[in-house]
Order: C-alpha cells, then sequence, then structure tokens
C-alpha cells in the first residue's frame, strides 16, 4: 500500500481541532441526556475512532452498541438507495434514548435507512450524531442533531474514513488527490 503522503492533498482537520469538536459535542450530549438513560451505537467501521473518543467525553451513563451497513451501486466512492445492514444490534432498543454515531453523511442514504430500520423497534428517541457532513452532497433529507463539522464535496480519508479500507487510523481528515492514488490490485 502507498503512504498517505503521497496522494494527500490537503489537511482538512488536524488532530487538535477534531479532539476540541469531539470534546464540545461530548459536553452538548451529556447536558441533553442528563437523567436520561443512553445507547451510542457505533456505525462500523467508519465511525470506530469517533465512537472511542466521543464516549470519554459523554459524562452521563450509557450503553455502548455496533452496527454495520453496507451501501451497493454504482458509485465507488458514494452510495445509493439500496443500503444492507450486514450486522445488527445486540441491544434490545425498545423504550431507550438511542444516539447513532457515523463518521461522515454523505447522500444521507445510509443514515436514512438504519433511522427507518430503528425506529420500527420503537426507540424512546432516536438521534444522529455524525462528525462530518457533505451538506451540499444531500439526496435524502436527514435530521442531523449533532454535527461535528460541515465539510465540502471532497473525498476525505483518516479518523475512520476509509480508501479501500486503509488510512482509517489517520489521526486527522485529509482529503485525497485521486490522481496520485494507486488503487491496490
Ligand atoms: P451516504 O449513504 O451517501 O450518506 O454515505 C455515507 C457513507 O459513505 C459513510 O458512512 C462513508 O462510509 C462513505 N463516505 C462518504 N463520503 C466519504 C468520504 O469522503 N470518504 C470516505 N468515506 C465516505
Ligand atoms: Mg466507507
Amino acid at each position: 500500500m502507498q503512504s498517505y503522503e503521497e496522494f494527500l492533498a490537503e489537511v482538512l482537520i488536524d488532530e487538535r481541532t477534531l479532539n476540541a469538536r469531539v470534546a464540545e459535542l461530548g459536553a452538548e450530549i451529556s447536558r441533553d441526556y442528563q437523567g436520561e438513560d443512553l445507547v451510542l451505537i457505533c456505525i462500523l467501521r467508519g465511525a470506530l475512532p469517533f465512537l472511542v473518543d466521543l464516549m470519554r467525553y459523554v459524562t452521563v451513563p450509557h450503553a455502548i452498541d455496533c452496527m454495520a451497513v453496507s451501501s451497493y451501486g454504482v458509485g465507488r466512492y458514494s452510495s445509493t438507495g439500496n443500503v444492507r445492514v450486514t450486522y445488527d444490534l445486540q441491544t434490545n432498543i425498545e423504550g431507550r434514548n438511542v444516539l447513532l454515531v457515523e463518521d461522515i453523511i454523505d447522500s444521507g442514504h445510509t443514515i436514512a435507512h438504519v433511522l427507518e430500520m430503528l425506529g420500527t423497534r420503537h426507540p424512546k428517541s432516536l438521534k444522529v450524531c455524525a462528525l462530518l457532513d457533505k451538506a451540499e452532497r444531500r439526496e435524502t433529507p436527514v435530521p442531523v442533531d449533532y454535527c461535528g463539522f460541515i465539510i465540502p464535496n471532497k473525498y476525505v480519508f483518516g479518523y475512520g474514513l476509509d480508501i479501500d479500507d486503509y488510512y482509517r487510523n489517520l489521526r486527522f481528515v485529509g482529503v485525497v488527490d485521486l490522481s496520485k492514488y494507486n488503487q491496490p490490485a
């Protein structure tokens, strides 16, 4: 695999800025759910680092769980309406306050599908916390109750976001220069 330095066009959000914003979101969530039961749900795999950092700033007692979805369709770097759950929750969310933790909302199809599906399980409340929001790309309206950063329409990687499943470990969010990126064989 290539080293990311070869195709990094720019660092969009650096480690300090990410950490400061995640701390703010954690504080906001802690205020809003004061005295309430809460389940944070990590949408695998992109939201892993975000969830791990965020939960440590959430001071109200809470449970965590994970689910995975995949979307199939035309675009290699964009999703379609064809979303499928590949790993479901192990938690019964009926009557509970559920907060979905997502890395990025692009077209909105993925999170819209998850919201619809989890809504049928009758949670007490169901909200969305997304680190990044490519708001101008939205095809389906979705409520983003907590948003880290609104970003431009550029393909980004790092801090959970992948390119062909790599580079999720990076501590910043960067923009890829696709002309310099070699697809793995
Ligand atoms: P949506 O269904 O179009 O909103 O797409 C959401 C999913 O697409 C995210 O969970 C990401 O996995 C992926 N995605 C969208 N934009 C990017 C990006 O710029 N970099 C990496 N993954 C992305
Ligand atoms: Mg992805």
